[in-house]
């Protein structure tokens, strides 16, 4: 069993999808792993590290050769892995929805695409699950690279030249990242108040010490669908959230917002004509930006001025903190493969729960319910 492991290729990508300690972990399962030279670079893992932990190094071609399964944050270009074994495993993120052409070059390529986005939320897969571990710390470096664009300061403070008033945060979307937000927001000292379609998050919010703004008293604000994840709200729903919204929003110093659904285009919460309503110097960060914008006007790893207003719209924030995201993101793969290893064959063997849920491509085909068709 060869495990290759690459440096990533796609622009402003610094994660890496193994670490010494993963490394150390597969090989106690028997399983070889290959990483190719300079991989860890941009989480500040050096060559050194891998090799100490067991890995061989090599070039790009190098340890592709005979791969059995491929680990990589973004999946790699399937004709960078023509060197892999027949029909072998790449367990990557594959943004299958946005990026359809790459799931057909897998299928072309005869190679097992497993997405790790698909991970089913079940509470057995919580460990393995890259969306969360990943969200947790864009929501956490949203309020950090806010409060640094910000030209004031987060907490109360009195001092002998005046008072300072502490800052407004609110956050839109409370799944992953915006409990996370919450909770550095109020860490840096700032009055925090956040709101979601899904009534649950209710309570998350009152638990963290912040303020709950929901819409009331209009039918079916349940906002739950599958899998914990939200559904696109009704017309009427929209109204009274926008109108909500729009008397809120004028009062905030720094707005996070992270709404998604999943393979649709992330909700439209923020009109231009409510950015007009903020202070000037007011800050805005995005985090759905790369699903088409929770935001009017937010433009990809852009920060633009509007009315005043800063909009922040990283497309990856979690690479901002590299090393820490890779950490989790390797950890996530391992927990993946070893929960699956079978001993006698000496290598992972999906069930249907889960392998049917992220699995691609198969065979020369798109296997792939979701996405099937
Ligand atoms: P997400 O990234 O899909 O969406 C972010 C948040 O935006 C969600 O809370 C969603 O309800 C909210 N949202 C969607 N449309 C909105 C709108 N129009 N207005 C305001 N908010 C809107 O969600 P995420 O962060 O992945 O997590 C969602 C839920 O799934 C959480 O309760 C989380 O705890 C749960 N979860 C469970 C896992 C497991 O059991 N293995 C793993 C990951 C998450």
């Amino acid at each position: 069993m060869r495990i290759a492991v690459l440096k990533e290729r796609a622009a402003g990508e610094s994660r890496v999808a193994a670490t010494p300690e993963t490394v150390k972990k597969f090989s106690a399962l028997g399983a070889k792993v290959a990483v190719e030279s300079g991989a860890g670079e941009g989480a500040s893992i050096s060559d050194e590290a891998y090799r100490e932990a067991g890995a061989e190094l090599g070039s790009a071609d190098a340890v592709t050769k005979g791969a059995d399964i491929v680990l990589a944050v973004q999946a790699p270009d399937p004709a960078a892995l023509k060197g892999a074994a027949k029909g072998a495993w790449v367990a990557a993120t594959f943004d299958p929805f946005g990026n359809r052409a790459r799931v057909d070059a897998y299928a072309k390529a005869g190679l097992e695409g497993l997405a790790m986005e698909f991970m089913p939320r079940i509470t057995r897969a919580q460990s393995m699950d890259v969306l969360s571990s990943q969200s947790n710390l864009a929501g956490y470096k949203a309020v950090i690279a806010a409060a640094d664009t910000y030209g004031r300061a987060f907490p109360m403070m009195m001092t002998a030249a005046g008072t300072i008033t502490a800052a407004r945060v609110f956050v839109m979307g409370v799944g992953v990242a915006g409990l996370q937000a919450i909770a550095t927001a109020k860490r840096l000292g700032a009055q925090v108040s956040a709101t979601d379609v899904r009534s649950a998050t209710k309570e998350q919010i009152q638990s963290l010490g912040a303020k709950p703004i929901f819409v009331e008293n209009v039918a079916g604000i349940e906002g739950e669908g599958s899998g914990g994840y939200a559904t696109e709200m009704s017309e009427e729903y929209q109204k009274a959230q926008a109108e909500l919204v729009s008397s809120h929003i004028a009062k905030q110093d720094i707005v996070i917002t992270t709404a998604l659904i999943p393979g649709r285009a992330a909700p439209r919460l923020i009109t231009d004509a409510q950015i007009a309503t903020m202070k000037p110097g007011s800050v805005i960060f995005d985090l759905a930006v790369a699903q088409g914008g929770n935001v009017e006007g937010s433009v990809p790893d852009q920060v633009v001025e509007k009315h005043g207003v800063k909009i922040i719209g990283y497309t990856n924030t979690a690479t901002l903190l590299a090393a820490d995201a890779s950490a989790l993101f390797a950890r996530n793969l391992y927990n993946f493969l070893s929960a699956f290893w079978d001993a006698e064959q000496g290598k992972p063997v999906l069930d249907e729960e889960i392998g049917d849920a992220v699995r691609l491509t198969r065979g020369g085909e798109v296997v792939n319910e979701r996405i099937k068709g």
